[in-house]
């Protein structure tokens, strides 16, 4: 990610301890920015406004202009939400809905703040790609992983579909695919960093909907 566009995170300080981080990178096809994450992991942190400071800091860089677009200012920052808050602490969602970002048309989790004046997202329509079901994959679990752009992604997305894969069985064997060092596993079957094969299925829930991803797997298992 460094190498491809440079400077995508930053790290705010309370004290001299790294407080909070925002990620994000340029998509250029649609010169926007996304947000990939923010966060503020310990209480003793939060609402102590270094989300705010955090966002704030980037609105103002990208509104100046990026080697990224052609030396023009984005035209917007976008962020798909998720629910990775915990106890006590403010969803992604409500954070950015009080600093001005809009929800995209019809979908709930997509949110952009225009810098370009009467800006209005619309994403570009990708096709969504379609598992390649291989007849070594019966009877087991494959999580794939890797290096990505998320750092909470492994202990708090990938850990938990393991966890919650051994609640409904406790005996399927369970595979991860680091794919930086196994690409032709991933290139076979279609599939990317997070993707979670079971039983010859790819589970297509989100794992924070814990109900919605376990219903998947027993479906999946049961076929
Ligand atoms: C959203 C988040 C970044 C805010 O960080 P923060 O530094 O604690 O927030 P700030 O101090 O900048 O607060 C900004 C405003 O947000 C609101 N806010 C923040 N925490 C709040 C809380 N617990 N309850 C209600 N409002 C809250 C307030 O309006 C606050 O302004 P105010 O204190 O002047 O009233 C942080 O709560 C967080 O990390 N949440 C989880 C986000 C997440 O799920 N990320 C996905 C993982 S990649």
């Amino acid at each position: 990610m460094l190498q491809k566009w440079g400077s995508i995170a930053k790290i705010g300080y309370i004290d001299n301890i790294p407080a909070g981080m925002i990620q994000f990178r340029p998509l250029p096809e649609e010169n926007v920015v996304r947000i990939d994450c923010i966060y503020v992991h310990n209480k003793p942190h939060w609402r102590k406004g270094m989300g705010k400071n955090l966002l704030f800091s980037l609105i103002e860089d990208m509104k100046k202009p990026q080697k990224w677009f052609g030396n023009q200012p984005a035209k917007a920052l976008i962020v798909w939400t998720f629910p990775g808050h915990s106890e006590g602490q403010l969803p992604a969602k409500d954070f950015f809905v009080i600093y001005g970002f809009k929800q995209v048309a019809e979908i709930p989790s997509l949110l952009f703040y225009p810098l370009k004046e009467c800006f209005i997202y619309q994403p570009v329509k990708k096709e969504l790609p379609q598992y390649t079901p291989q007849p070594e994959d019966k009877g087991k679990v494959l999580i794939f992983c890797g290096p990505n752009k998320c750092p909470a992604a492994y202990p708090h997305f990938l850990k938990r579909m393991e966890r919650y894969i051994r609640e409904i069985d406790e005996k399927i064997p369970i595979n991860y695919i680091d794919i930086s060092k196994e690409p032709d596993m991933a290139k076979r079957r279609n599939v990317d960093y997070g993707d979670c094969i079971v039983n010859r299925k790819l589970i297509g829930a989100f794992v924070l909907d814990k109900q919605g991803f376990q219903n998947e797997v027993k479906n999946a298992l049961s076929g």
